[in-house]
């Protein structure tokens, strides 16, 4: 540590300032100055030896530097400080009085540029100066940093509180229904076990795990005697029931920005490989790869689980039958990971 030499503090606890002149005469009566406002003052008879003490010292938010040493020179050590130290305040001296000079320092970043002789109070005023506006860039950046930190929490918040509505919703809207008691759990659990068999990472099976559960949300808009019918749909019945994806990708738009492939899923989980699903028949790859795997979980729970209109079917049938639609209504790679990952169908999570 470069000892403050003639310069000690004024004030205890006050701020480090550097002044930095080849001539020892010049430093001397700068550092009076400085000192006088309160500054513990460190010297240099050159840019590189500035660098060197700058070093030594930690943080400094004053530099007062002369232009012309030996070296290097004040512009060098003009511009190696704001790389190296951005919020060290950098105040340049000359002797000489050209504007192009000046301007020059400013636009390299010095905080102010005096001409010498210089007088206390000038350097004093001038000084103040510069540190209240360096005061004020780094409130502002903590306010800002501050600031953005809790807008993303609050926004992260927000959206948790969105995810355990919707999710709360969707298992008191199967709770209501015998027949589909469990279903999104399961779908999300048969579907997350496919994708880990055909390599999604961590943030794809997250997708996949809250699409599953949420897929068929939308059905909060269809008509229950719909739902629950016993029989085939009419064309009219049809209708309202096909629009429960695009109804459930419209109440979680909230998650658009976070999760889009959590809303592939809802909007996408009824198309069919040969373009005669909906909404949107899509066909082959066009269907996004999530809403393909939720496709094969969601089927093989439909098979086996009972349902109004006809009694359920064991999972070896539900797997001949998932065989069977591979390829024109849902996607054999899928298929054949669902296999994989539940080699002993019996072992399966159904309900009863
Ligand atoms: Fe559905």
């Amino acid at each position: 540590m470069p000892d403050p030499q003639d310069a000690l503090p004024v004030v205890a606890g006050s701020a480090n300032c550097l002044v930095v002149d080849d001539e020892p005469g010049v430093r001397r009566s700068l550092v009076r100055m400085l000192q006088a406002q309160g500054f513990t003052c460190y010297q240099a008879a050159s840019g590189l030896e500035a660098l060197r003490v700058l070093e030594q010292i930690g943080d400094t938010p004053l530099v007062v530097s002369d232009m012309r040493m030996p070296e290097l020179d004040g512009i060098g050590l003009l511009e190696a400080v704001r790389r190296a130290y951005p919020d060290t305040s950098v105040i340049m001296l000359s002797g000489m009085s050209e504007t192009t000079i000046a301007v020059d320092c400013l636009h390299r970043g010095a905080a102010d540029f005096l001409l010498k002789p210089i007088s206390m109070n000038e350097l004093q005023a001038r000084v103040a100066r510069a540190l209240e506006k360096r005061t004020l860039v780094l409130e502002n950046r903590f306010h800002q940093e501050n600031l953005e930190r809790r807008v993303h929490e609050q926004a992260q918040r927000i959206q948790e509180l969105f995810l355990q509505g919707v999710q709360m919703l969707a298992r008191a809207l199967e709770a209501k229904d015998a027949y589909t008691r469990g279903h999104s759990i399961r779908v999300s659990q048969y579907a997350v076990a496919t994708a880990e068999r055909l390599g999604f990472g961590t943030n794809g099976l997250d997708s996949i795990r809250l699409g599953g559960e949420l897929h068929d949300i939308g059905k909060i808009g269809t008509r229950e005697a719909v739902l629950h019918k016993e029989g085939s749909l009419t064309a009219d019945e049809f209708r309202q029931i096909s629009e429960h994806p695009a109804l459930g990708e419209r109440m979680l738009s909230p998650l658009a920005h976070e999760s889009p492939a959590v809303l592939r899923i809802v909007r996408s989980h009824h198309e069919r490989l040969d373009g005669q699903g909906f909404p949107d028949g899509l066909r082959g790859e066009g269907i996004p790869i999530e809403a393909r795997i939720v496709a094969v979980a969601d089927t093989f729970d439909a098979i086996t689980t009972r349902r109004p209109y006809r009694d359920s079917r064991s999972p070896e049938e539900a797997i001949g039958e998932l065989r069977r639609v591979a390829g024109t209504q849902l996607e054999p790679a899928a298929v054949e990971a669902f296999v994989e990952a539940f080699p002993n169908p019996k072992s399966l999570p159904l309900s009863a």
